[in-house]
């Protein structure tokens, strides 16, 4: 378990081990409130242990989760699984519904500001609740810029608790605490509602972000910084391309459906590389990763930098909004509107 130090001073940020877990309640549980697993009549102590571990405690995991996934990670029988993925659907209206009642679900979805207006307009208000959006960009662009001013707003407009899962060691105590108190914030209060997964390796990435999906309560964000480094240099050679895209797309579907059941906000950075065709027309980048990730993310965003606090950000993939591009800036105090 990564245990977050920071070295600078103050109030290090939560570490995912000190995750409080949801308080039991005083008063006797009815059936609806008790944990999914203990209403499966069937489903011993041991096979719920081994359920839980596995991240499918709750009836929104197994409800999307498949029947090859339960029985290969938990080790129970396949009708076993069968009935629990039936029981969970069930519970938790998962069935065929009607086009008409997809408003309502719309309407449920938030969208969380960037901090600049021509940011927000881009993006039709801010990011979105209930899916994953990609920044992809060189590097120094300003991703984990982005994501700091994210992981603020989250606190003081959702008023809902952060997830950060940190590839590469850039999380930073004190651009929050600067940002934060721009943002006119309790840097302490921010901090304490951060959780951050320092991840050393591609397994762990992947094992802190069901950890702390699972765990932590009350979740309006969660970041993956960067998604593909340690995919990237740990996957090196041709012949261990598809097993690794095959472990992406396992990571990358968890964290959308965890999104999704969460409505929570996923962002994921992302680093690009030479496009060899593109040398004299359009964005010379494009994300790594493969169509694994260009297919998995809902939405993509290419950030790029421009002369000193100026950037720009490229919508290029959305299910209901026209690709588009914007300036914006990075400062001190964070993302903010660019003007000449
Ligand atoms: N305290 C700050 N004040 C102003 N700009 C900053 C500050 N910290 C970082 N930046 C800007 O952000 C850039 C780094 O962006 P970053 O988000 O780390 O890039 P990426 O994650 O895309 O590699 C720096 O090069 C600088 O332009
Ligand atoms: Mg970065």
């Amino acid at each position: 378990m990564a245990k977050v130090e920071s070295k600078e001073k103050g109030i290090p940020p939560k570490a995912i081990s000190e995750t409080e877990k949801p308080k039991k309640s005083q008063k006797k549980t009815t059936d609806s409130e008790k944990p999914f697993l203990k209403t499966i009549s069937g489903i011993g102590p041991t096979t719920r242990q081994r359920l839980e571990e596995a991240g499918y405690g709750s009836k929104e995991s197994i409800a999307l989760a498949t029947k090859a996934q339960l029985t290969e990670i938990s080790g129970i029988a396949e009708k076993t699984a069968a009935l629990l993925i039936r029981e969970a659907r069930a519970r938790f209206d998962l069935g065929l519904k009607k086009g008409s009642e997809y408003e309502a679900s719309a309407k449920t979805r938030v969208k969380l500001t960037t901090g600049s207006q021509a940011f927000d307009s881009l993006l039709g208000g801010g990011f979105e609740t209930g899916s994953i959006t990609e920044l992809a960009g060189e590097n120094g662009c300003g991703k984990t810029q982005i994501a700091h001013q994210l992981a603020i707003n989250c606190v003081k407009f959702l008023d809902q608790d952060v997830v950060w899962i940190d590839t590469e060691g850039t999380f930073r105590f004190n651009r929050i605490v600067q940002i934060a108190e721009a943002a006119g914030m309790d840097p302490d209060t921010v901090l304490s509602r951060i959780t951050v997964g320092r991840a050393y390796n591609s397994e762990h990435q992947m094992a802190l972000t069901e950890e702390a999906l699972t765990m932590v309560p009350n979740v309006g964000l969660i970041i993956v910084d960067s998604l593909m480094a340690h995919f990237r240099s740990e996957f090196a050679g041709r012949g261990t391309l598809a097993e690794r895209q095959q472990l992406i797309g396992k990571h990358l579907s968890f964290i959308s459906k965890q999104a999704e059941i969460l409505n929570c906000v996923g962002i994921v950075t992302n680093q690009v590389s030479a496009k060899p065709d593109a040398m004299f027309f359009g964005d010379p980048n494009k994300p790594v990763g493969g169509n694994v990730v260009g297919h998995t993310v809902t939405s993509r965003l290419m950030i790029r930098k421009g002369k000193a606090i100026k950037r720009t950000a490229t919508l290029t993939k959305s299910p209901e909004l026209p690709d588009g591009k914007i300036e914006f800036a990075i400062t001190g105090e964070g993302v903010q509107d660019y003007s000449k």
